[in-house]
């Protein structure tokens, strides 16, 4: 079919090739699947957990780091009763840690509600747990057939459709879902991680390995060159000089004084001290930081 033909992303995609596609991902990760210790747990707390994790941070380094937090908060449970501060330390060296104050505020949620519900749609009211998510812990735990997607996916859906500009986000979603669609109960999941996988292996943003992709017979991209997106001004800027290494300084140092908590004050690194101050009492107000008076503060705790 041709790009006129289908039209601005309005008919359906060819089921022959829905198909072939699902068939050939399928085959290819059953063969070559990375072997990630975070894929062997497929209860919906720990893929919660793992898929969180996930999100900006590198999945080689979630895997190393999620067997030591799923050991010390084994339950959605455990994680939803934990005083806050624990779970920060065991977050250290997954970074924006904002993500685990919404962590444990969809287990409280999930915990009140009776357990994580298997739907998208009740997945996604829980605090914090947005559609790729709710749809990795749908298909990945509950056999659900939406495929997830993240900017990885989203851009191995737009090569298969041949999108000349760029998708919508609620576009890439319903041609995800196309795929989805034909697949059997179970299989989402799979073909979500393999997505992932030749995201990460193959289907690169900048230079796609396409003699080498397993789609390439039934990829209306394949062969095609794609420039490389420049870098930001605020990408180049030094990590050190950043806002997000301010922070995670502050939070390691919180860490490391325990429920006595330490003062802050002074320089670090490049940061002034009006930014320290200021970077403190921000992630005070986030709720990662609690204030004991004068410049004392500590990871928040309940009680004394
Ligand atoms: N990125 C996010 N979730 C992932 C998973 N389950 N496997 C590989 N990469 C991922």
């Amino acid at each position: 079919m041709t790009k006129a033909a289908r039209g601005a992303a309005a008919q359906p995609l060819d089921p022959e090739l829905i198909r072939k596609v699902n068939r050939a991902l399928l085959a290819w990760y059953a063969a070559t699947a990375r072997p990630l210790k975070i894929r062997e747990r497929t209860d919906p707390y720990s893929v919660l957990v793992s898929e969180v994790m996930a999100q900006q941070t590198q999945i080689s380094r979630v895997d190393q780091l999620a067997t030591a937090f799923l050991a010390r908060f084994p339950t959605l449970e455990s994680l939803a009763a934990a005083e806050t501060a624990d779970v920060l330390v065991a977050w250290k060296g997954l970074g924006y840690n904002r993500r685990a104050l919404a962590l444990q505020r969809a287990a409280a949620a999930a915990v009140a509600a009776g357990g994580l519900p298997p739907s998208v749609d009740a997945l996604v009211e829980l605090p914090g747990i947005g559609p790729y998510t709710a749809r990795a812990v749908a298909a990945i735990a509950f056999g659900g057939r939406e495929i997830p997607v993240d900017v990885n996916i989203a851009r191995i859906v737009s090569r298969l459709v041949d999108a000349d500009a760029p998708l919508s986000p609620r576009e890439v979603q319903l041609r995800a879902n196309e795929f989805g669609a034909e697949l059997a109960d179970g299989e989402a999941g799979s073909w979500a991680q393999a997505a992932m996988d030749l995201a990460s292996l193959t289907c690169r943003a900048a230079a796609p390995k396409c003699d080498e992709c397993p789609l390439r017979d039934s990829c209306p991209s394949a062969g095609r060159a794609f420039t490389k997106v420049p870098r930001s001004g605020e990408a180049r800027t030094p990590f050190t000089k950043t806002a997000r290494w301010l922070r995670g300084r502050l939070l390691d140092e919180l860490r490391e004084a325990g429920r006595a908590g330490v003062q802050v004050t002074g320089v670090r690194g490049e940061h002034n001290e009006a930014a320290v101050a200021a970077t403190i009492s921000k992630m005070v107000s986030e709720g990662l930081a609690e204030s004991l008076g004068g410049d004392r503060y500590r990871l928040p705790h309940r009680g004394d």
